[in-house]
């Protein structure tokens, strides 16, 4: 009989996760003793009663490495470690059904988890391997903001989208003379923004590592109008915040969904820049979910490709308790303890944000 690998994406999808899954099922052909089942909608393919499990094999995941998305499913709600239970008066709760859900892996014969998340997913595998589970993590996020790997697929797909965007709305902010807000993703990291902006050649970009001065945003629009002609695009980060103030956000109202929603900061900012006395044209465009969407540029390809073959060789070994990660050149394996130590923050001395300033660009401060 062959060992059984069980594989699941959890969390929001990025662009590169299907290239992930094609790399791990291709590892594991190349042996003659491993096979591949994909979990449909994270841990929940083997939650539910009956269970959702697929057989994945080289013809199933043919061609899949450019498609955006997850063959397998996604969820940000609920979880093993908070099920959520609708109560007889229409409440929730939450139970920890990890135990009952690593003997049901046991009983199936699953040798290896390979888990494919963000910093919650990453989590969520540290306690399942404390209490016995043999995994391994992928780490994806458009956002950029996990420590212990340089780069997480999906994020240079997203600042490629949001480049185009930047792109695309200089010529109209320039044909109008209008100062154009564009609002993107990233939660409490600017890595989306600020390379974006530097990308795309946006005059100010404000980003949650360092908040912002209305008045510093009013002199340079003030300066770049002359006699009421002139045009400037800001890039601004979700999770972007005033010096006198936090990041715009609201409580999910999906059951089991704990994240903040973040969102709003563009028109906040365009109000407040009309009320500060701007009196340019303004408009503002939130990118969304178009930067999660669609297929994935040649890097995040490479990089999915290289983190699925490296995190099945880790279950072929016998490495568990670790999360795949590219440190330049290399990949290698970080303790899941090590990856979800601190997160990864845009620090204000770094080479992009010196970079942005050295080009003129106003970072709000
Ligand atoms: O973490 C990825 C991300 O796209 C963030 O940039 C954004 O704040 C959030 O997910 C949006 O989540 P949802 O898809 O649940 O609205």
């Amino acid at each position: 009989m062959k060992k059984k690998v069980l594989v699941l994406t959890g969390g929001g999808d990025c662009p590169g996760l299907n290239a992930v899954i094609r790399g791990i099922v291709k590892r594991a052909d190349q042996t003659e003793d491993w096979e591949v089942i994909g979990s449909i909608q994270s841990f929940d393919g083997v939650l539910n009663e009956p269970t959702e499990l697929i057989e994945l094999n080289e013809k199933l995941v043919a061609g899949i490495h450019y498609q955006g998305g997850t063959i397998l499913g996604t969820t940000t709600k609920g979880g093993p470690l908070a099920w959520p239970v609708k109560e007889n008066d229409g409440t929730w709760s939450f139970i920890d059904r990890s135990e009952e859900m690593i003997r049901k892996l046991k009983h199936m014969g699953v040798e290896a988890v390979i888990s494919i998340g963000g910093d919650g997913s990453q989590r969520i595998s540290q306690t399942l391997f404390e209490k016995g589970l043999n995994i391994i993590g992928v780490p994806k996020t458009i956002d950029n903001d996990l420590s212990s790997t340089d780069y997480t697929f999906g994020y240079q797909t997203a600042v490629q989208i949001a480049t185009e965007a930047v792109d695309r709305l200089v010529t109209t902010a320039a044909s109008h003379n209008r100062v154009i807000i564009l609002e993107v993703m990233g939660r409490d990291a600017g890595w989306i923004a600020l390379s974006s902006a530097i990308a795309g050649g946006a005059e100010i970009c404000l980003i949650p590592e360092i908040p912002y001065d209305l008045n510093s945003i009013l002199s340079v629009i003030n300066k770049r109008f002359k006699d009421g002609k002139g045009h400037v695009i800001i890039v601004v980060a979700e999770g972007a915040k005033p010096l006198d103030g936090d990041a715009l956000s609201q409580e999910s109202d999906e059951v089991g969904n704990e994240n903040l929603k973040l969102g709003g900061v563009a028109s906040k900012l365009l109000k407040d820049l009309k009320a500060a006395g701007c009196n340019a044209d303004m408009r503002e465009t939130v990118l969304g979910h178009l930067q999660r969407g669609g297929v994935p540029i040649a890097f995040d390809r490479i990089l999915a490709t290289q983190f699925g073959v490296n995190a099945m060789e880790l279950a072929l070994e016998g490495t568990f308790g670790k999360m795949v990660a590219y440190q330049h050149p290399s990949i290698v394996a970080v303790p899941f303890l090590e990856a979800i130590s601190k997160y990864n923050f845009v620090k204000p001395d770094s080479s992009l944000v010196h970079t942005a300033r050295g080009i003129g660009m106003c970072l709000g401060d």
